[in-house]
């Protein structure tokens, strides 16, 4: 999509997009003539300018028609929200419209710069889709829009050049790692499609392979990988925007390209959703292109623990024991609690090579989350206050949400074995917390640590303002407004 911004309507062909707060219907005095039918059109609908509420009309303009859409902001939330509303329901509705253009006219809300550069973003990111494998798409359900305006943003475009477009970047490329079937998208191809898309934007790339894995003694993620014929890979990504010297903060991602279960098999029904078993790695990867491309001044590493985990006669057993690379073995009951496994090894390597100061990791890591939170919230988990309220608030600002959960002594000690250091799962109950309190036995003493279990989160059954149902990029905007708001401050 290609997005613009103008001080005045253009002439020509577009659809109209007007903003309508509530019950006041100032903007619809910029129609001209079409002004009575449209507010009678609208009374009649009983349009009461609800948030994302949409009216669409065509009226006559100077003997042409012209398809207008006036879109509710609702009132009493904020402008950032309502404005992310009006350019993602406007994008929406238009996208196969056959519309070819749009223009959405911001002139009489008020806006500040980033609030009419979010009217931007909302619309960019909706506009998303991933039609790779739809040969057969009648033509009227082609998307036909290409170009949308911003008539009115003063000082939009350069905010949503320099902070957003970035956004869109990192975003796009999460979704398209999660989107992509797991035939497709494996380890190895995995780090081949970052390392395109991570061309020209300066940031570092390193990958381990097997072998190299091996040597090191990343026994836990290497059990995981041994069923699969693909082989397993650590790839490290690293942006130094933030000068010399200081300890990096760390994104680590569960990146498990398929997850069958292995011998612990999950059962056939809505197996297939264990494509974006990689959600974590997926956003670790966005967040990092984000940050690259708006050269965010700060020192980060990302890291995505990629595997696939399938049963075979080389697949781990359940009760096996394998060495971790901190040292710690792991007694390995259900081979399905694939995911701890793998950041336990990514952790430990993180920790190891690039002594971070805060470690935060982002995992699909259990159905007991969705349990908890649904799919409104991801869950999170934290070993410091400060670095828990500082996502939080980025949650709050960015729209990808989350809710504290705790961590206790308790939950740990579920997780004993009697062979072992540890097993890998607890029980049913708090199946959430004692997850997150095993990736905790792995971080070592004084290192700032959050975890978010996002598996209700990377993926979505129903679309949104921002997203068509599908892949989410959930992480990417949250890491994003992180390291604004905290590391650039
Ligand atoms: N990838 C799954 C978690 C998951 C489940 C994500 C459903 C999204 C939807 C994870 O590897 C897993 O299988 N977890 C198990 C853990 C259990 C064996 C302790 C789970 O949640 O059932
Ligand atoms: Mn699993
Ligand atoms: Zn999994």
């Amino acid at each position: 999509m290609q997005i613009g911004f103008a001080d005045t309507r253009p002439s020509g062909d577009y659809a109209l997009v007007l903003p309508v707060s509530g019950k006041d219907r100032s903007a619809l005095g910029s129609l001209g003539a079409a002004q009575q039918t449209v507010n009678a059109a609208l009374d009649r609908q009983r349009f009461e300018g609800d948030g994302s509420s949409v009216s669409e009309q065509f009226v006559n303009d100077n003997g042409t028609v012209r398809r207008v859409l006036l879109v509710g902001l609702g009132t009493g939330a904020a402008p950032s929200e309502s404005a992310e509303k009006l350019g993602g329901t406007a994008a929406a509705r238009l996208l196969a419209s056959g519309e070819k253009k749009a223009v959405i006219d911001l002139s009489g809300v008020g806006y500040d710069a980033d609030t009419a550069a979010r009217v931007a973003l909302a619309a960019a990111l909706r506009s998303w889709r991933h039609d790779r494998y739809r040969t057969r798409l009648k033509d009227n359900q082609k998307p036909t829009l290409e170009e949308i305006v911003i008539v009115g943003g003063e000082g939009a475009e350069q905010r949503y050049k320099a902070r957003w477009v970035p956004v869109v970047e990192g975003v796009s490329l999460t979704r398209e790692l999660v989107t992509e079937p797991a035939n497709i998208i494996y380890p190895e191809s995995f780090v081949e499609r970052v390392r395109a898309s991570l061309e020209g934007s300066g940031i570092e790339i390193e990958v381990l392979d097997r072998a190299q894995m091996e040597k090191l003694g990343m026994g836990a993620l290497l059990g995981v990988a041994q069923g699969s014929v693909r082989e397993a890979r650590l790839l490290i990504l690293r942006w130094n925007g933030g000068g010399t010297g200081g300890q990096p903060t760390a994104f680590v991602g569960k990146g498990v390209t398929f997850d069958t279960g292995g011998i612990s098999i999950k059962q056939a029904a809505g197996m297939e959703a264990m494509k974006w078993d990689m959600g974590g790695a997926g956003a670790v990867s966005g967040a990092l292109k984000a940050l690259a491309l708006r050269k965010a001044k700060a020192n980060l590493v990302g890291i995505c623990g990629l595997v696939e985990n399938m049963p075979g006669g080389n697949a781990q057993r359940p009760g096996d024991v394998v060495t971790t690379l901190s040292g710690q073995t792991v007694e390995v009951i259900n081979t399905d609690a694939e995911g701890r496994l793998v950041l336990a090894d990514a952790v430990a390597y993180v920790q190891r090579n690039y002594k971070p100061s805060t470690i935060i990791d982002l995992a699909t890591l259990t159905g007991a989350i969705l349990v908890s939170l649904g799919h409104e919230w991801a869950g999170l988990f934290s070993n410091n206050e400060e670095l828990a309220s500082g996502l939080l608030k980025a949650a709050d600002e960015s729209g990808d949400k989350l809710w504290r959960m705790p961590l206790a002594e308790h939950f740990d000690r579920l997780l004993d074995s009697p062979i072992a250091d540890m097993k890998n799962v607890g029980p049913r109950e708090g199946g959430s917390i004692t997850a997150a309190s095993f990736i905790q036995r792995f971080i070592e003493k004084g290192v700032r640590w959050a975890h978010i279990d996002m598996a209700g989160k990377a993926w979505s059954d129903k679309p949104s303002s921002t997203y068509e149902k599908g892949a989410t990029g959930y992480g990417v905007r949250l890491l994003d407004q992180y390291v604004a708001d905290v590391l650039e401050k």
